[in-house]
């Protein structure tokens, strides 16, 4: 671990696109993972949390604590992402059962422990349905001002939907905790919503011709074939549902480029916004809206991203994918 490596908490909902995210985190020696909470979200809660377990145990971080959150969402229960990420929530990967973890600690406790320990220094990046983060607010109100930088993977600010029309899955899960989190956090002395919505998710893009070559050029290191398998069967199941929907074999890489963001924020652009979400819209409920014109008189309390270096992020995953094939994760 670096000298420089910054207290980093993960909040997750462990789906395709998270687990390529945490396999990112685990290749970054920059990144002290505290622990990994678990919510429900594209998969039940019992899922996202022993799909956690698997894929850092496959990262070579079996160490890293992984928390159990939420089980329901606080708003109304709707429907999970299986159709997108697979039954299980990994595709067609098939990874080894992983141990449990005795006495596993409580997420919400567990973040805020992070937050009062690590004052003024953790990073904390939400990759799911923002319901943990949201239970969090209501027991310790301070965590705005605790953290140093809060990054979601959530929201659609310029853009359609990918749920419905209006709304971004992590959002749409959750309205009601997303209302809480983004009422939460910005103001004064209070660190802003880092928003990473799919207006610049939808540029990072990989396809089978990345994986392909992220293959040959591991080939032989030590850990490169369970590395490689994992992220083809994973990802297999995403191309053919986006190629069943949008006619093409695409990867967006919603949640690594969230993780990417929390550890360097440069690779986005953002603009500094009040946001709020739709709870109850008839046609709207888990829309993200954003104030671009101060009409509410809000402080701002996000920093939305609208423009991203998709060819550097591209670069930083590969790499991160390259040194965990050397066993830059096992500790
Ligand atoms: C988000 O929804 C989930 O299905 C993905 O894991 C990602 O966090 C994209 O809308
Ligand atoms: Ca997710």
């Amino acid at each position: 671990m670096s000298d420089r490596a910054e207290p980093f908490v993960i909040d997750v909902d462990t789906g395709i696109d998270d687990a390529l995210a945490l396999l990112y985190a685990c290749a970054h020696e920059e990144a002290q993972i505290l622990g990994v909470s678990t919510v429900v979200g594209n998969v039940p809660l019992a899922a996202a949390t022993r799909n956690t377990r698997a894929v850092l145990r496959l990262a070579g971080r079996a160490d890293v604590a992984v928390w159990p959150g939420a089980p329901t969402a606080l708003s109304i229960s709707v429907r999970d992402a299986s159709e997108i990420h697979g039954k299980t929530g990994l595709g067609h990967a098939v990874l080894p059962e992983p141990e449990e973890q005795a006495g596993a600690l409580h997420a919400v406790d567990s973040i805020i422990a992070a937050a009062r320990a690590h004052a003024g220094r953790l990073i904390l990046c939400a990759t799911g349905p923002l319901t943990n983060i949201a239970l969090a607010l209501m027991r310790e109100p301070e965590l705005p001002r605790l953290v140093k930088r809060f990054v979601i993977m959530g929201g659609a600010y310029a853009e359609p939907g990918n749920v419905t029309p209006a709304a971004e899955f992590n959002i749409w899960h959750d309205p009601e905790a997303a209302r809480i989190v983004f009422r939460s956090f910005g103001g004064v002395g209070a660190a802003p919503v880092i928003a990473i919505g799919l207006d610049v998710t939808r540029k990072t893009i990989i396809d089978e011709g990345d994986l392909a070559a992220i293959a040959s050029r591991v080939a032989g290191k030590q850990h490169a074939s369970a590395l490689t398998r994992f992220l083809e069967d994973a990802s297999r199941f995403y191309f053919e549902r986006m190629e069943k929907t949008y006619g093409r074999r695409i990867f967006t890489m919603h949640d690594p480029l969230a993780l990417a963001v929390a550890l360097d924020p440069t690779l986005v652009e953002t603009r500094r916004a009040a946001v709020d979400v739709e709870t109850s819209g008839r046609l709207t409920t888990g829309a993200t809206i954003v104030d671009w014109r101060g009409q509410w008189g809000r402080l701002a309390n996000a920093e939305v991203a609208v423009a991203v270096d998709a060819e550097r992020f591209r670069r930083l995953f590969f790499e991160a994918m390259d040194r965990l094939a050397e066993g830059a994760g096992a500790t």
